[in-house]
């Protein structure tokens, strides 16, 4: 059976990422061409429940491939929070003839695109966050330009502490995951990657640090994931240079991580992941989450996907752990395993290659 959509809403939400632009560009473009009206909703679920929305034509999405940021904005929404908030979204977006909204963000905003689903407004979630914390897909989108963006600070970081024979401790984001940490740490060449999924030895550390200088190593970069908390970053700094003797500077990121244009990767896979989104609607699915899984755009179900999520993440509760079937819950445990896995051997390689 042929689905047809009057109107169909395209929203971002929670942190904002570099490719959120391309995922919009390729959902009105893909709307377009099956015959539908695109409809921005702006500042996320808050423009939906207060009307900030506007029809979108071709035109609308151009020269926005290549800005970073979202031309639709971001915010957040506690009304919509709340089950009387989204019946209401629901009305909205009913009274508008909206007959289905695609979602780009993170966990949070897939949580809200399943409660829309909950009151009949089919929806899908695109993966959208720097964290690349969300579990159902390999990558989200704005991950791999966040990467891009620490290494291009790190390496210029290295080459004044090789001038200068210092270290340097750089603190990056990742409020829900250390994959930030690890992966820039291993593109950057770090003599160490800190953060919270793997047990942390200072000593380790130092005497690494003293070895290596001994050796005639330089320069040291040190990256740190947020998660290890909000001052155990510039404390280590300190600690570092009193420790070891080699003089420490720190630095934090911070939201220079989220802005920028978005890589080709980031590009390609939100290109793909936007239009794929369309797509499945057309097919007559809905509540579902578009996702990369081995180099692969698939989609998960939406409430399998926030199980999924809560369940690598530690947050499921022994009651919500013990009404889950034991298929299924063996299913979260492989995809969950696989996960820590990958994390583990990135990690390893760097300890073994950049002392
Ligand atoms: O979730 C993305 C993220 O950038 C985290 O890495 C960071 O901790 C958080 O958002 C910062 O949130 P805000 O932009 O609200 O300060």
């Amino acid at each position: 059976m042929n689905h047809t959509f009057r109107k169909i809403g395209v929203l971002t939400s929670g942190g904002d990422a570099s490719g959120m632009n391309c995922v919009v560009r390729a959902v009105v473009r893909a709307a377009l061409e099956r015959g539908a009206t695109p409809v921005a909703i702006e500042m996320g679920y808050k423009g939906l429940m207060e009307n900030h929305m506007h029809e979108m034509g071709p035109r609308d999405v151009s020269n926005i491939i290549n800005r970073g940021g979202t031309i639709l904005y971001s915010d957040r929404c506690h009304e919509f929070n709340s089950p009387e908030g989204v019946k209401k979204a629901a009305a909205i977006c009913r009274e508008n003839e909206i007959d289905c909204i695609i979602c780009a963000g993170g966990d949070g905003t897939f949580r809200g695109a399943k409660d829309l689903c909950g009151e009949g407004i089919p929806c899908i979630g695109v993966p959208t966050t720097i964290d690349n914390d969300i579990a159902s897909t390999d990558f989200s989108i704005g991950f791999d330009t966040a990467v891009n963006t620490i290494i291009a600070m790190v390496d210029r970081l290295r080459d004044t502490c090789e001038s200068h024979a210092r270290c340097n401790v750089v603190e990056v984001m990742g409020r829900g995951c250390g994959d930030l940490a690890l992966y820039a740490g291993l593109a950057v060449g770090a003599s160490a990657i800190i953060t919270k999924e793997i047990p942390f030895n200072e000593q380790e550390l130092i005497d690494r640090i003293h070895q290596s200088k001994l050796e005639g190593k330089r320069n040291y970069i040190i990256i740190v994931s947020e998660n290890m908390g909000s001052q155990f970053s510039e404390d280590l700094a300190k600690r570092l240079q009193s420790e070891t003797g080699v003089e420490t500077k720190f630095a934090r990121l911070a939201h220079v991580q989220r802005g920028g244009s978005p890589t080709a990767r980031d590009r390609i896979l939100a290109s793909e992941m936007g239009y794929r989104a369309v797509e499945l609607l057309y097919e007559g699915r809905q509540d579902l989450v578009v996702c990369q899984r081995d180099d692969k755009i698939t989609e998960m179900d939406i409430r399998f996907a926030l199980t999924l999520d809560r369940f690598h993440k530690g947050k499921l509760t022994d009651d919500e752990l013990a009404a889950i079937p034991a298929e299924e819950l063996a299913q979260y445990q492989a995809i969950s395993d696989q996960i820590t896995a990958r994390f583990n051997e990135l990690y390893r390689i760097n300890q073994i290659i950049s002392i």
